[in-house]
């Protein structure tokens, strides 16, 4: 027997170890035959026998021998923040701006995610969580906090009489990273400004951050969220204060229960600010 045959089993466990654990369609798709189509394209064109003797430049058509560009996809750079901000300054409503991200194709993630995940909840609540990413099962419903960390945030915010009619939830990024990697600064700094108008749009009184990358991300510092959960804060946007307490993440909390008496402690502080704010 051959020693190299090819076991799929371990090749599926290879694959989940990389990350990759999500099949995003039905068929494989050969993107090293699209590689080779373009490049097949561009032989031919560079081949047709040319009419006239002299190219006649065009401001418009571009020459026959430029070289041919990949479908859509860019390396992105700190260009595209600046196309985000100007998208997301002409949202006027919160349908106008998921639209506006759902079209977006300047942030690589969008072409590994499944779906453009929002938002989920009362977009009118008084306080708004904001999580980092959508995770598998988010990216397949297309809702954030659904899968095992959001059962608990579900739990957590029962247990002080709140539920998904009397809170707003979103997430920083809304594309799911790949394998549910760290995102890049870049991938971040990309997505901020739709997530700033979408807090704008939403007026919320109060945001908690769940999680240290959210925390880190709206507050602009780089402190660990131990030192940062359990602290009022506040942040400025489109010109209103708004009164911030990062929280520990559910999935944290999953991993190591012994803090869910941290969380409690948060959970309590924000019961009694929303009294305080909205009574
Ligand atoms: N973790 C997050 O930060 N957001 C989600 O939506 C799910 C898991």
């Amino acid at each position: 027997m051959s020693t190299n045959a090819i076991n799929p089993r371990e090749v599926l466990a290879w694959y989940a170890e990389a990350g990759v654990d999500t099949a995003l369609h039905d068929a494989p798709i050969d993107r090293f035959a699209e590689t080779r189509e373009l490049l097949a394209k561009s032989e031919v064109k560079r081949e047709q026998p040319a009419r006239n003797t002299r190219p006649q430049a065009s401001p418009d058509k571009p020459q026959a021998s430029a070289p041919v560009q990949p479908a859509q996809r860019t390396i992105p750079d700190e260009a595209v923040v600046g196309r985000a901000a100007d998208l997301a300054k002409q949202a006027t409503n919160l349908a106008e701006l998921r639209e506006i991200i759902s079209s977006f194709d300047g942030c690589n993630l969008k072409f590994t995610a499944r779906s453009t995940v929002f938002a989920d909840g009362n977009h009118e609540a008084p306080l708004m969580l904001i999580g980092e990413a959508p995770g598998r099962d988010e990216d397949a419903q297309g809702l954030p906090f659904v899968g095992p960390s959001g059962q608990l945030l579900d739990r957590m915010l029962a247990s002080i009489g709140l539920d998904r009619t009397s809170v707003y939830i979103s997430n920083i990024l809304p594309w799911r990273p790949p394998g549910n990697r760290t995102p890049t600064p870049l991938e971040t700094e990309i997505c901020r400004p739709f997530i700033e108008r979408h807090i704008e749009l939403a007026a919320p009184k109060i945001i908690v951050p769940v999680g240290g990358s959210s925390a880190k991300t709206l507050l602009k510092t780089t402190s660990g969220i131990m030192s940062l959960r359990g602290r009022w804060t506040s942040i400025e946007v489109g010109g209103r204060s708004i009164s911030v307490l990062p929280t520990l993440h559910p999935a944290y909390l999953l991993r190591t229960p012994g803090h869910k008496k941290r969380a409690w402690q948060d959970l309590l502080s924000i019961k009694n600010k929303l009294a305080d704010q909205t009574g």
